[in-house]
């Protein structure tokens, strides 16, 4: 598995804003989409291309265009579904596919409410969309419905992770798949609740309140 930490003045700079308690609801999710366009401007860089050949006004040249099967974006709701926008804006040709998971706070468990994905994701590249790797057990889950379902290549944009969770997701993956987990920061901790410490709270919540 690969962690790559996107260090950069921005990132940091919007990060910080998100965390503040006191960042309203819009703003929240205003800068949610900006910071995910720069994570996901980096998630791609190794994304599938092939060549084609294209007439300017001026001469015939060769450029690049998507491979084919498209890449899937799988936004993991509720809170994913806030990273969705800024990653079509940088891939608005992908297809998207939908995960609803939430935990259950006494077991820390993912519970899985939908599931709508192709049945057949070989060869196809996949970016999966979780705001807080906090004890891994969502972005595991969710990594192993793309596996059963053919994938090799799956990259999870987050905005924060815990070291625990990377560390149990890493555990999990082993050399089972090609996994790149991009970030905007790995924090210091999880508290006895299992959040992310400092982090920035219940992302879903600040995104779209509270529902329970
Ligand atoms: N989920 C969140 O939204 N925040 C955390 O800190 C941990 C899990």
């Amino acid at each position: 598995m690969r962690v790559q930490v996107i260090d950069h003045p921005l990132v940091t700079h919007k990060l910080t804003v998100l965390r503040e308690k006191s960042t309203p609801s819009p703003i929240f999710r205003l800068l949610v989409d900006e910071l995910v366009s720069l994570l996901a401007y980096e998630a791609t860089r190794d994304i599938s291309v092939e060549e084609t050949e294209i007439e300017t006004p001026v001469a015939t040249t060769v450029g690049v265009q998507l491979s084919h099967p498209l890449p899937i974006v799988v936004p993991i709701l509720r809170a994913g579904l806030g990273m969705l926008a800024g990653m079509e804006k940088i891939l608005p040709t992908a297809e998207v596919g939908f995960l609803g998971m939430k935990r259950d706070e006494e077991t820390l468990e993912a519970i899985t409410y939908a599931n709508r994905l192709p049945d057949d994701l070989s060869n196809r590249q996949c970016f999966v969309l979780d705001p807080m790797l906090a004890t891994g057990h969502t972005l595991i889950a969710s990594i192993d419905y793309l596996l059963e379902r053919g994938a090799k290549d799956v990259t999870a944009i987050c905005l924060l992770a815990a070291p625990e969770g990377l560390k149990t997701l890493e555990e999990h993956i082993g050399d089972r798949a090609d996994v790149t987990v991009v970030l905007a920061a790995v924090d210091e901790k999880l508290n006895d609740q299992a959040y992310i410490v400092p982090g920035l709270g219940d992302a879903g919540d600040r995104l779209y309140g509270v529902i329970d």
